[in-house]
């Protein structure tokens, strides 16, 4: 099978760099927009019996872009490719993965299952919110991390007596392959959620004190918890770093984080990224992303790219 990359709208900087990465053009398509809002897709060359990638991150529109994404699906499908994987650097709706109240919706396997059903054969994501959602899907899941390029990133920084700090109970595990890989203990905020997009920090359990403090979540969004885990350890710590793979960024996010005591932000670009200014750090993820395809592509293993 022949490998075919296929970008959708919503990160095509990102598609780019993995394209010139694995050495192939992107595969050309058009899209376009009815006076109603529908959205219209072609691919524009022969796929028939190949293996495809297609490239979305769920960014926002969060409902454009995995709309987006399903027409793709459709039109790969009905194309006869060999296999589809879908890369999606950044799954939305993945921090409503259970009901945490009555009526709720479980809204994270809702979209696993629609995009099971669009035709997807496998899927390619980085640092889900949990990663129960793997087992949302019905089909394989690769997902992979960008804790080993923040490893490399802050190692580069040259900074002595550092602690990884767990921005809530629930991201501990990833603290602790960022503070092994880092050769550091953790420390642990005790996070109390007052609503949704807001947390309130109660304690902090760990030494902290003096040390060089590397705050490590998943997704910035509004930015409200992880500006007041910053805030919180900063009375106490020397510096204060956030690594955080996914930069969501909505409303006045990036002026909370540009106010905060944070020394540096370190994100990805698992989804667009417009910010200059020096406190902020990108980690291009998009080789880490080419070798993975290129791994999927050939049937090796994907895990052996972590070591
Ligand atoms: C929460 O469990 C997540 O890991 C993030 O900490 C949270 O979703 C970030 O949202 P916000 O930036 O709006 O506080």
């Amino acid at each position: 099978m022949n490998l075919k990359l296929l970008a959708g709208t919503h990160n095509e900087n990102l598609s780019s760099d993995i394209a010139l990465h694995l050495g192939v053009e992107l595969t050309k398509r058009k899209i376009k927009h009815f006076m109603d809002g529908e959205t219209y897709v072609k691919i524009e060359q022969n796929i028939r019996g190949d293996d495809v990638f297609i490239i979305q991150s769920l960014a926002k529109p969060v409902n454009e872009s995995l709309m987006e994404l399903l027409i793709f699906i459709d039109a790969v499908k009905r194309a006869s490719a060999g296999r589809i994987t879908v890369v999606i650097p950044y799954y939305a709706y993945a921090r409503q993965d259970r009901k945490s109240e009555a009526r709720e919706p479980i809204t994270a396997k809702l979209v696993a299952d629609i995009i099971t059903k669009a035709g997807a054969s496998r899927v390619l994501a980085v640092d889900l919110h949990v990663s129960q959602i793997q087992g949302f899907f019905e089909i394989p899941v690769d997902e992979v991390s960008a804790i080993p390029l923040f490893a490399k990133t802050v190692s580069e920084m040259n900074l002595s007596d550092l602690v990884v700090v767990s921005p809530d109970v629930g991201a501990v595990k990833r603290a602790r392959i960022l503070a092994k890989r880092l050769d550091c203990p953790i420390a642990i905020i005790d996070k109390r959620r007052t609503m949704h997009n807001d947390a309130e920090v109660m304690n902090i359990i760990g030494d902290v004190k003096g040390k060089n403090a590397i705050i490590l979540d998943d997704i910035i969004d509004t930015g409200n918890s992880i500006v007041k885990a910053a805030d919180a350890i900063r009375k106490q710590a020397n510096k204060v770093l956030i690594c955080a793979t996914h930069p969501v960024f909505s409303g006045e996010c990036h002026k909370k984080l540009m106010d905060s005591s944070a020394e540096r932000i370190i994100v990805t670009n698992t989804l667009p990224v417009k910010f200059t200014e020096d406190k902020f750090v990108v980690v291009n993820i998009g080789r880490f992303l080419s070798e993975v395809i290129r791994n999927i592509h050939q049937d090796r293993s994907v895990s052996e790219l972590f070591d």
